[in-house]
C-alpha cells in the first residue's frame, strides 16, 4: 500500500478516534510549564500531569500527532534514520484500557487493510512483524501478559509466534523477543511515569530470505526498523531513583511519522519519503553541486528550525537558542558546500511551511518572522564565516588544539559540530576535552563578570530567572506590608530554581507572618498587576521609590512600579529585567498554575535575615 505521511497520520488518528479516544493538538515544542527539558522529545512530555494523576479534561483516551525535537544525534543526521525534529503519533489510555486493547489495536492498526469498512489502517504484512517486551529486570518482573497477549493476536492471524530464549536470538518461529531494561523499559528523563513497554519492528528487506540472527544485529544492519512502541506506565519513578506504583495505571504509545511513512512505502529511509521530497527538490534543484549529506543535513535542519523559530525560540547563546543558533549555523555551512544562494535557505521556510499549515497553522502565522530570524542569524554567522574557514585551513595543517577550537567558537561563531565535521573531512583530531576545559574557564569568567553587572546576582535572564526577579520586588513589598517598612533589600541571588532574599529584620519571622506574606504575593500574582518601567530623574525618582543598595546612581535612574496609577504595590529602582505583568509568574499551564512559596527563612548575620523561596 502506497500512503503519504498525510494519510497515515490521518488514518491513526480516525482509527483511535473511532476508539473512543479524543483528538488533541500537538503542544508547542517547547514544555509549557518545564523548565528542566528544553523541548519535547515524546509524545508523553506535555500529558506528564495526567499519566501523574491529574483529569485530563478531553477524558481517559487521548490520541495527537506531537512535534518534537531530538538533538542528542545531531551529528547523526544524514545517516538513514535520525532526525533532529519529527512527528510522534500516540494514543494514550489515562487510567482507562491497559495491555490488551492497546497491543490488540496496535496489530489491528498496523496491519488492517480493511477500506471497504471504513476502516482504515496501514495494510502491512504481519509476516514481516516482529515484537520485543520487557524480559524483566532491577525488581520488576517479566512481562508474561504482554507475551500471551502477542501470542494470541498473532496466532489468530495465522502465524507462529515463539519467544526467544536469554540469547535474543531470531529463528525458526520465534517473533517475540523478550529483552531488558536498556531496550523495553521507557522514562523519558531520570524521573517521571514509566514502565516497560513491547516495541514492534518490520522486516524491511524479506527478499534477503529468512530472518535470522541476534535482534539487535538485525536492527543494527537495518533489516529491522522500529515502528510503534507501547509503554506500560505503572510507576512514577522519584528523584531518589524509587519506583512508586502509580495509582492508575497509563498506556504511553509512540509512532514516529516519518519512519512509520518509509516502512510503509516501501522506502529505504526517511529522505525518500513525501515528508522530505519537495524540500530536497528544491534543495537538488538550487545546489550547484552533490552532497548526498549535506542536502539531507540542510533538508532536516530547515524543517526544525522553522518548527522552532514558529513556536517562540529566537536564535543566542544559551538553552533553546543556542540549540537553534547550531541548527542554522551547521544548515548555512552545509549550504555552502552545495553551492546554494543566500537566499534558498529563506525560500526553503516557504516550502516547509507549505508543506505543514494545514496541520500546524502557526507556521504561516509565523511565517514572515521565521524568515526574519534565519535571515538576522546567517548573516551574523556569515560574517565570520568565510574569515573562519580560512583560520581553519591555517589551522588544520596539523590537529587541532582545544585553544584553537575555542578560537574558532568564540571569535568565528563556529559550533563545535561544526568544527568536528570539518575535521573530520581532513582526517584531523580535535582535542575536545581540552576545548571543554578552556569553555568551562569562559563560562565561569564571564559568570563572575555578569554578577558584577547585576548586583542582585541575575546570572541568566531566562525566563524563570525573570519571573523571579519580579517575584523579588513583590517579597520585598509584601515583607513591608507585613513586617513595617523597616525592612530593607540587603542582597538578592536568582537561579532558574529559586530566589534568595536577605533583607533587614530583628526577628526570626513566625509562621503567620509567613503565611501572610505568601498569601499577598500569591494574591498579587492573581490579580494580573502590570509591570511597568519608567525613567525618572533621580531625585523624583527617590520621592516615590525605594532602592535598596548603596550605590551611586545617574542622574537619569530606571524605576520599576508593579500596580496601577496611584495604586502600586512596588516601586524600585532596578534595571530589571521583569515581566511584563504578575501573572506570568503563574507560568504557562492553567491547569498546574505557579504558586510563590518560601522554603527557608533564616539569620545571616545580626538583624538580617535571609528567604529562600520557589514559584511552583
Ligand atoms: N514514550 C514512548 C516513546 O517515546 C512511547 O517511545
Amino acid at each position: 500500500m502506497q500512503l503519504s505521511s498525510d494519510q497515515i497520520r490521518s488514518r491513526y488518528l480516525e482509527f483511535f478516534k473511532k476508539r473512543g479516544h479524543a483528538i488533541i493538538p500537538s503542544a508547542p515544542l517547547v514544555p509549557e510549564n518545564d523548565p528542566t527539558t528544553l523541548f519535547n522529545t515524546a509524545g508523553m512530555q506535555p500529558l506528564v500531569p495526567f499519566l501523574l494523576g491529574v483529569k485530563h479534561p478531553q477524558g481517559e483516551r487521548i490520541v495527537d500527532c506531537q512535534k518534537c525535537v531530538r538533538t542528542g544525534d545531531i551529528d547523526d543526521i544524514g545517516d538513514n534514520r535520525h532526525l533532529t525534529f519529527f512527528e510522534m503519533l500516540g494514543n494514550w489510555s489515562l487510567g482507562d484500557y491497559f495491555k490488551n486493547e492497546a497491543i490488540n489495536w496496535s496489530f489491528e492498526f498496523l496491519t488492517s487493510k480493511k477500506e471497504e469498512l471504513g476502516e482504515q489502517g496501514l495494510g502491512l504484512d504481519p509476516k514481516r512483524l516482529y515484537v520485543t517486551v520487557f524480559k524483566g529486570e532491577d525488581g520488576i518482573p517479566r512481562d508474561n501478559e504482554s507475551i500471551e497477549i502477542w501470542k494470541k493476536v498473532l496466532t489468530d492471524a495465522g502465524l507462529k509466534a515463539e519467544v526467544a530464549s536469554d540469547d535474543e536470538v531470531v529463528k525458526d518461529d520465534v517473533r517475540i523477543i523478550p529483552l531488558g531494561v536498556n531496550d523495553n523499559f521507557w522514562i523519558a528523563g531520570a524521573t517521571g511515569p514509566c514502565g516497560g513497554d513491547t516495541e514492534m519492528f518490520y522486516d524491511t528487506r524479506p527478499e534477503e530470505g529468512k530472518l535470522e540472527g541476534k535482534f539487535g544485529d538485525l536492527v543494527d544492519s537495518f533489516r529491522l526498523i522500529e515502528v510503534w512502541n507501547d509503554v506500560f506506565m505503572e510507576f512514577n519513578k522519584t528523584t531518589e531513583g524509587k519506583y512508586q506504583v502509580l495509582a492508575k495505571k497509563n498506556v504511553d504509545t509512540g509512532m514516529g511519522l516519518e519512519r512509520t511513512t518509509v516502512v510503509v512505502n516501501g522506502k529505504q529511509n526517511v529522505f525518500e519519503t513525501d515528508c522530505f521530497e519537495p524540500i530536497l527538490n528544491k534543495i537538488k534543484s538550487a545546489a550547484k553541486s552533490t552532497n548526498e549529506k549535506s542536502e539531507r543535513i540542510v533538508a532536516d535542519h530547515m524543517r526544525t528550525a522553522t518548527f522552532m523559530i514558529a513556536d517562540g525560540v529566537v536564535p543566542s547563546n544559551t538553552d533553546r537558542g543556542y540549540i537553534l543558533r547550531r541548527i542554522i549555523r551547521r544548515a548555512v555551512r552545509h549550504a555552502d558546500v552545495l553551492g546554494l544562494s543566500e537566499t534558498t535557505l529563506s525560500d526553503l521556510i516557504n516550502i516547509v511551511v507549505q508543506k505543514f499549515e494545514s496541520i500546524y497553522p502557526n507556521l504561516a502565522e509565523k511565517q514572515d518572522q521565521i524568515k526574519e530570524e534565519l535571515q538576522k542569524e546567517e548573516k551574523k554567522f556569515r560574517e565570520t564565516l568565510s574569515r573562519g574557514m580560512k583560520e581553519f585551513e591555517k589551522l588544520s595543517s596539523t590537529n587541532i588544539s582545544g585553544t584553537d577550537a575555542f578560537t574558532l567558537f568564540s571569535s568565528y561563531g563556529f559550533p563545535l559540530e561544526v568544527i568536528l565535521e570539518l575535521a573530520k573531512e581532513k582526517v584531523i583530531s580535535v582535542d575536545v576535552g581540552s576545548f571543554d576545559h578552556e569553555m568551562k574557564k569562559h563560562q565561569e569568567l564571564s559568570r563572575a563578570s555578569a554578577e558584577k553587572k547585576f548586583k542582585g546576582g541575575l546570572g541568566d535572564t531566562s525566563e524563570k530567572s525573570v519571573q523571579y526577579h519580579t517575584a523579588t520586588h513583590l517579597l520585598n513589598a509584601a515583607l513591608r506590608q507585613v513586617l513595617g517598612t523597616h525592612v530593607m533589600q540587603k542582597g538578592s541571588n536568582i537561579t532558574p530554581e529559586r530566589l534568595r532574599f536577605d533583607f533587614s529584620h530583628g526577628e526570626k519571622m513566625t509562621d503567620e507572618q509567613k503565611k501572610q506574606v505568601e498569601s499577598l504575593v500569591n494574591c498579587w500574582i492573581q490579580t494580573k498587576l502590570p509591570v511597568e518601567l519608567k525613567e525618572l530623574p533621580k531625585i523624583e525618582a527617590e520621592k516615590v521609590a525605594i532602592h535598596s543598595f548603596n550605590e551611586k546612581y545617574a542622574d537619569i535612574v530606571k524605576v520599576y512600579s508593579i500596580g496601577t496609577e496611584g495604586n502600586y504595590i512596588s516601586r524600585e529602582f532596578c534595571g530589571g529585567p521583569h515581566v511584563k505583568n504578575t501573572s506570568e509568574l503563574a507560568g504557562n499551564s492553567e491547569q498546574a498554575p505557579q504558586h510563590f512559596k518560601i522554603q527557608k527563612e533564616e539569620a545571616v548575620s545580626a538583624g538580617v535575615r535571609r528567604i529562600k523561596a520557589v514559584l511552583e
